[in-house]
């Protein structure tokens, strides 16, 4: 890989990066239910931020963008949760984790590389064992009700994905 594509690559992602202020539960989960619209079989959303930020409250926006009719909450030590919509959802949550070898053992590739929608909350501490082809939501808690929230596509499903999405709330008139 010459240094040409490197600088290629760093341009592209300046310029599809999607950065968002969310001022309420509400407003994040309606900008889950957007992922869940335009979510394709195969898709893998990473989740990133500290406790409180709001990756559970997106998920379920996903979820619900998706037709999952009862989000059913199960125990916490349940590390992946499956939903039925119009794709399977696969929750995952890896914040009970210590080491990344739990992760490896969790058999995630039948869910990651399966025919549903995948959202994996604290995937950093997994993110070597995660596809490098993914859409990366990083997740700031600014205040009690205000997030910063980015979307960064690695890879081309990805940059499509947060080009629609932009799109979208765009159209809804977005405010954030
Ligand atoms: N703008 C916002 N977006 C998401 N959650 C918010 C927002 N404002 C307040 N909250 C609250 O913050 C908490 C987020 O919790 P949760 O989604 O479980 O976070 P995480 O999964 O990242 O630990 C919830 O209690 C939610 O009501
Ligand atoms: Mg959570």
């Amino acid at each position: 890989m010459g240094a040409g594509s490197i600088l290629n690559r760093s341009y592209e992602q300046k310029t599809t990066m999607l950065r968002l202020v969310s001022r309420s539960a509400e407003q994040t989960q309606r900008l889950g239910e957007y992922l869940g619209k335009l979510a394709r079989a195969g898709d893998v959303f990473l989740l990133v931020g500290e406790l409180g930020s709001g990756k559970t409250c997106l998920a379920q926006g996903i979820a619900r963008g998706l037709g999952v009719q009862q989000y059913v909450s199960s125990p916490s030590f349940v590390l992946i949760r499956e939903h039925q919509g119009r794709l399977p959802f696969y929750h995952v949550d890896f914040y009970r984790l210590d080491r990344i070898e739990e992760i490896a053992d969790l058999g995630l590739d039948d869910y990651i590389y399966g025919s549903g929608v995948c959202a994996i909350e604290w995937a950093d501490k997994g993110m070597a064992l995660l596809p490098e082809v993914h859409l990366l939501v990083t997740m700031e808690h600014v205040s009690e009700d205000e997030r910063r929230i980015a979307m960064e596509p690695r890879g081309e499903r990805y940059v499509s994905l947060v080009s629609a999405l932009g799109a979208a709330l765009e159209k809804e008139g977005w405010r954030g």
